[in-house]
C-alpha cells in the first residue's frame, strides 16, 4: 500500500508537531507516529522553555552561558541565531494556544543549573505537556495534516531502495519517504514524500536508567545512519543529576527548576556536598552536579543522595511543584517535609543526524529537528531548557528550504514495496528482551557517566556479540516494532562507544579517566 503526501514528518513531539503545522499551509502532510500521538519526550518535560524574556535579562547573557556549557564545541553563530529568535518562537506556541505559568500578569520566568538568569518559561512543573496538548489540538484541527498513530518508521527510501549503491561518501543521496509498519494491521506500509522531516527524539532507553519514556530508541538516529546521513557528537550523553530513586518509580524525573528553587543536595552522613566540586554549587552545570553524585556515590558505597527542598514554604512548594509533589507523594514521600532520594539518569542526546543551520542533513530530501538532530547549538553539553528552545526554531527554520525542495520535485513512483521474502514469524522472543536489557546494562556499566578506554572497548567486544545475534535473528524474521527497536539501540550504542573512543580528552559530558583533561587539538565535533 502507498500513501503520498508533499511532506512527510517522523515523530509526533515538539518539533514534528510545530513543523507540521507549519508546512500545513504549504501541502498536504503525514505525521507518521510509533504510539499514540502524546507519547514523546516533550510530553515529559517539566522545567520549561529557556528564553530571554524580560529586560533584566539579555540575548549576550543567555549566549554566553550555553557556549559556556558547550565546553567549545557549539557553533557560535548557531546559538546566537537560537537565542535571538527564541522570544519570537514562545510568543507563537502562546498564539498556538499554549499557557504558561505567570505571575502578577507576566510569565512567571524559572531558573535552572548553568543559567545566569531567571529565564525559564514554564507551566508549572509540567511544561512539556501543555505544550504537546496545545500542539496537537491544533494540528488534529488542521484539515492539511493526517495522523498516522501506530505506525512505526521502519527505513528511509533512497536510492538503495532502487538498487543502487550508496556510501557515506557520495554526495548525491535522495530520500524519497520512508517504510512504515502499520502496527494494528501488521502491514509495512510506503510513505512516498517531496520532502521529510526526521523529529523522532533521543535514545535515553539506550541506558538502563533513563528519565526517557519507552519510546526513546533512537530510530533516527539509526534509520538515518543506515541511510548514510552523517551523524555528529554521539560521545555527548547528558546524565541528568536528579532522578527519583525509588523501587517502583520508573526513572521518574526531579527537574533542575527545584534546585532553582533552592534546594540542597546531602549524602547520606548529612553533608551538603556540591560546594566542594564547584563554586556554583547545586547550581552549576548538569555534567558536574551528575558527576559529582557519581563520586559521592561511588566514594560512600551508597545507591542513592538527597535533594532537599523541605526549608521552603509548603504552599510555595507545592504551587510550583504540583506534579513532583504528587508523584512523590504517591510513593510515600512528601516533599514539603522531607528530602527525596535521586540518583543520575540518561536523559538527553547532545549529537545526532548532522544538520546545517536550516535543519538539511547530508541527504537531499532529508531534513531534521529536535532531538535526532545535532545542529551545533549544544556542543559538548546541553544547557538546561535549551533543547525545547532548538525544537522550536529549527521547526520554523526548515520549513523554507523544505517547501522550496518539495516544490521542485516530484513522487518517486519507481520504489519498490517493502521486501519480507524469505522472512517468517519469529518463534524465539526471548532473543529481544534478554539482548535489550543486555545492551542496557552494558551502557550504563561502561559508557555512563564516566569512562574509560579499557571500559570502552569491553562495551564494544559486549556490543559486537549483541549486533551479530540479532542481525542474524532479523534477517530471518518479519519486521516488528519490538525488533527494529533493538536493533536501532545496538546502532546507536554502537555509534556512542565509536565516538566516545575517537575522543581522547575529557570535554562537557564525556569524562575519560584515562585522559581528564581537555586537548585543545581535539576540540572539533565528532563525525561518523
Ligand atoms: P520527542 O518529543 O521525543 O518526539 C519524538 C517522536 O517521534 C515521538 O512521537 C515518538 O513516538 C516518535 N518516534 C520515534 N521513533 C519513531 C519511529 N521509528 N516511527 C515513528 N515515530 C517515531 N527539555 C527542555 O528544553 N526543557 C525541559 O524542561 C525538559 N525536561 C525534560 C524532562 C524529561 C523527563 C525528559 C525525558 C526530557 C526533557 N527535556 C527537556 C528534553 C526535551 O523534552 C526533548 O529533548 C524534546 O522534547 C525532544 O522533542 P522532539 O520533538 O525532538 O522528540
Ligand atoms: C528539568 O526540568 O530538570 C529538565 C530540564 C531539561 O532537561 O532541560
Amino acid at each position: 500500500m502507498t500513501e503520498r503526501f508533499d511532506f512527510l514528518v517522523l515523530g509526533s513531539g515538539v518539533a514534528g508537531l510545530s513543523f507540521a503545522l507549519r508546512a500545513a499551509e504549504h501541502g498536504t502532510v503525514a505525521v507518521v507516529t510509533k504510539k499514540a500521538s502524546v507519547e514523546s519526550n516533550t510530553n515529559y518535560a517539566q522545567g520549561g522553555i529557556a528564553a530571554v524574556m524580560d529586560g533584566s535579562d539579555s540575548f549576550e547573557q543567555h549566549i554566553a552561558d550555553t557556549l559556556e556549557a558547550g565546553a567549545g564545541l557549539c557553533d557560535p553563530e548557531v546559538v546566537a541565531f537560537v537565542v535571538r529568535e527564541g522570544p519570537a518562537r514562545i510568543r507563537e506556541l502562546m498564539a498556538f494556544g499554549a499557557r504558561f505559568s505567570r505571575e502578577n500578569g507576566r510569565l512567571h520566568l524559572g531558573r535552572e543549573g548553568g543559567h545566569s538568569a531567571h529565564r525559564i518559561v514554564h507551566a508549572a512543573d509540567a511544561t512539556g505537556r501543555e505544550v504537546e496538548r496545545a500542539l496537537l489540538a491544533n494540528v488534529r484541527a488542521h484539515p492539511n495534516i493526517r495522523v498516522f498513530e501506530y505506525h512505526f518508521a521502519l527505513e528511509l527510501i533512497t536510492e538503495h531502495h532502487l538498487g543502487q549503491h550508496v556510501s557515506r561518501l557520495r554526495p548525491d543521496i535522495h530520500c524519497f519517504g520512508a517504510y512504515v509498519l502499520d502496527e494494528r494491521n501488521d502491514v509495512v506500509k510506503t510513505f512516498l514524500a517531496k520532502s521529510t522531516l526526521l523529529a523522532t527524539g533521543g535514545s535515553g532507553q539506550v541506558y538502563l536508567h533513563t528519565t526517557n519514556p519507552a519510546i526513546a530508541t533512537g530510530d533516527g538516529v539509526a534509520m538515518a545512519y543506515r541511510a548514510k546521513a552523517r551523524i555528529a557528537n554521539m560521545e555527548f550523553v547528558q546524565f541528568h543529576p536528579t532522578s527519583l530513586y525509588h523501587p517502583e518509580a520508573d526513572s521518574f524525573l526531579i527537574s533542575e527548576a527545584v534546585r532553582g528553587e533552592g534546594a540542597l543536595l546531602y549524602n547520606q552522613a548529612g553533608e551538603r556536598f556540591m560546594p566542594r566540586y564547584d563554586p556554583r554549587a547545586e547550581l552549576a552545570p548538569r555534567d558536574i552536579v551528575a558527576r559529582a553524585i557519581d563520586d559521592q556515590l561511588k566514594q560512600r558505597g551508597e545507591d542513592y543522595v538527597l535533594l532537599d527542598i523541605s526549608h521552603r514554604p509548603a504552599g510555595h512548594i507545592r504551587a510550583h511543584f504540583p506534579n513532583i509533589y504528587e508523584t512523590c507523594l504517591r510513593y510515600g514521600i512528601d516533599i514539603t517535609r522531607e528530602p527525596i532520594p535521586v540518583v543520575p539518569a540518561a536523559h538527553y542526546q547532545c549529537g545526532g543526524v548532522l544538520t546545517d543551520a536550516y535543519g538539511r542533513t547530508s541527504i537531499a530530501g532529508l531534513f531534521a529537528c529536535g532531538e535526532v538532530a545535532c545542529t551545533g547549538l549544544h556542543g559538548a553539553n546541553r544547557l538546561a531548557s535549551n533543547s525545547l528552545l532548538e525544537a522550536l526554531v529549527f521547526s520554523h527554520r526548515a520549513l523554507e528550504p523544505a517547501v522550496e525542495y518539495a516544490r521542485g520535485t516530484g513522487w518517486r513512483e519507481d520504489i519498490p514495496p517493502w521486501d519480507d521474502s524469505g522472512t517468517v514469524r519469529p518463534q524465539e522472543w526471548v532473543l529481544v528482551s534478554h539482548n535489550r536489557d543486555e545492551l542496557r546494562r552494558v551502557m550504563w556499566d561502561y559508557v555512563g557517566i564516566v569512562r574509560s578506554t579499557l571500559r570502552l572497548e569491553r562495551a564494544e567486544r559486549r556490543t559486537r556479540l549483541l549486533y551479530e545475534e540479532t542481525e542474524d535473528f532479523y534477517r530471518r524474521s518479519r519486521v516488528s516494532t519490538g525488533l527494529c527497536e533493538l536493533r536501532n539501540m545496538i546502532a546507536v550504542a554502537y555509534l556512542i562507544i565509536r565516538s566516545a573512543r575517537m575522543r581522547r580528552e575529557s570535554r562537557g559530558l564525556h569524562y575519560m579517566l584515562d585522559y581528564p583533561e581537555p586537548v585543545e587539538a581535539e576540540c572539533r565535533p565528532t563525525l561518523v
